[in-house]
């Protein structure tokens, strides 16, 4: 408090006020004078701050019994969604365990080489280091067992893998021309910086998202040329010279030279593979340690998509990226969009967590780059700086901040969202950018299992009412239609 504001506040008691006080004591109190701390507007202001201050212990103290109980689903929280409504009944107690839930785990990293133990399966205990707090990222070593890894290979192998990108990514077009974008729009989307030319890297990281060719400096260099598009050569694009452009001048000059799979944002094949109730024992056994590792409720983890197995040939590489977008209200998860109520512009795969197995140790190459980990801060326009790409793996795995080494059995994972401070997911986190390093020797086998959460709760529970609604009678069943339901619905990347 000011010594004006005490000077005003003693004002406000008039001496007649003061003297007709009845209740004021005399006795062990020091006499007051006019400027005197014992006024009554002071009485008054000290006795608001003493409740709210008690207010806020008794807040505090709610706060802190209600946090301390994560894994106690059964305390009926607050939906951690923003500002939606909460179902309007009560949740009835036998229901599945799903509605119960509004808070989920999140595992504390502490800080990086922080080694936990953890317990995944009877009679044994595994060892879980910290990598990186920014993502939190940890390190599993043994979390599959040889024979695990090549139960999971064999199988994905007699399925049968597919290319994981295909050479041209049709449809990106017709987005481009549905949006109905004048050359003008599109330049001033392009221009980051906002100075009337275009940068390279503005140009590379604008490629990257439209049509799955990853464009080097060089490789733009050698188009401007091919194009003549650089009229006064001075390695910029003005308005003029992109004016002259068509939409798709890049992509058509490319198609027409050629492009080979080591200029495509992923160079693998992978396929899915079910792990639910009539799978292979080995696939059911590592959802289960999945969802011991994670804490995450089980239905959390059944409703998640199927186990990708991905295999990268000699030359392989997967630049690098976000295993799932940000999420702005308007956008839909994959897996809920059956419960969302409207059709929305923008849709991701809403993958809350990446477990990544390493299913072979690699003789050269084929580390896991994060470009970012544990930086102190994020810009996205200084990742593609000169001539040096952080995302591309091929060239630059060796810049980067973190790089894992495939070594077989080992799981790392990481967090692909933050918190949203209520216990539920947040916004999703710059940092989690990670990428496949190029395989320079033999081949590389990996899998990833995603865990899908929708960051809206009430869309969520909505998703999981509805899945359970399914099979009247029998929960058991449950799974096995998840299953069936998730199939249809993930998203191939
Ligand atoms: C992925 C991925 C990394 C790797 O498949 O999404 O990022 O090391 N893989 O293969
Ligand atoms: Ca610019
Ligand atoms: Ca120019
Ligand atoms: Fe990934």
């Amino acid at each position: 408090m000011s010594d004006n504001q005490e000077a005003s506040d003693a004002e406000d008691t008039t001496p007649s006020e003061s003297a007709t006080l009845p209740l004021r004591p005399h006795s062990d109190r020091p006499t007051c004078n006019k400027t005197g701390v014992c006024s009554r507007s002071y009485f008054v202001v000290v006795m608001v701050f003493f409740h709210v201050y008690i207010i806020n212990v008794i807040a505090l103290l709610f706060y802190v019994h209600y946090n301390s109980g994560q894994e106690d689903t059964s305390q009926g929280r607050d939906a951690p969604s923003s500002n939606q409504q909460q179902p309007e009944s009560p949740r009835p107690p036998s229901k599945p365990e799903f509605l119960r839930v509004s808070s989920l785990t999140r595992i504390e990293g502490i800080r990086v080489g922080h080694v936990q133990k953890v317990s995944l399966m009877q009679n044994k205990v595994h060892e879980m280091r910290t990598l990186s707090m920014k993502p939190l990222l940890f390190e599993i070593p043994g979390f599959l067992s040889d024979d695990e890894c090549r139960v999971v290979m064999q199988l994905a192998q007699l399925k049968g893998l597919m290319e994981s990108q295909l050479m041209v990514q049709e449809g990106q077009e017709e987005l481009a021309k549905e949006l109905n974008l004048s050359p003008d729009e599109i330049f001033n989307l392009l221009d980051i910086n906002q100075d009337g030319q275009l940068q390279l890297h503005e140009i590379l990281t604008h490629s990257r998202v439209r049509d799955g060719i990853w464009l080097t400096p060089e490789n733009l260099r050698e188009i401007y040329t091919g194009l003549k598009a650089d009229k006064d050569g001075d390695g910029l694009l003005s308005l003029e010279e992109f004016r002259l452009l068509s939409n798709d001048a890049f992509q058509r000059f490319l198609l027409q030279r050629g492009v080979k799979k080591s200029q495509l944002v992923r160079n693998s094949r992978h396929t899915w593979l079910y792990q639910g109730k009539g799978a292979h024992q080995v696939l059911q056994d590592i959802k289960t340690k999945v969802t011991r590792l994670t804490r995450l409720p089980p239905s959390l983890v059944d409703l998640s998509e199927p186990l990708q197995v991905v295999r990268y040939e000699q030359g392989g590489h997967y630049h690098a990226h976000h295993d799932s977008g940000p999420v702005y209200p308007e956008t839909a998860c994959t897996h809920t969009r059956l419960a969302a109520n409207t059709s929305t512009p923008f849709e991701t795969s809403c993958r809350y967590i990446t477990v990544l197995f390493y299913l072979n140790s690699v003789e050269g190459g084929g580390e896991t780059a994060f470009p970012v980990a544990d930086n102190r801060t994020y810009d996205e326009v200084s990742l593609i700086q000169n001539d040096v790409d952080l995302l591309d793996t091929r060239r630059n795995c060796d810049k980067s901040n973190l790089r894992v080494k495939p070594s077989k059995g080992t799981a790392v994972f990481w967090y692909n969202y933050l918190s949203d401070g209520k216990g539920w997911v947040g916004e999703q986190d710059e940092y989690a950018l990670h990428g496949g390093c190029m395989v320079t020797q033999g081949t590389k086998w990996v899998a990833n299992k995603w865990i899908n959460i929708d960051p809206d709760y009430q869309r969520q529970a909505r998703y999981q009412q509805l899945v359970s609604q399914q099979p009247e009678d029998d929960d058991e069943d449950l799974t096995l239609n998840q299953d069936t339901q998730s199939s249809d619905i993930h998203q191939d990347l």
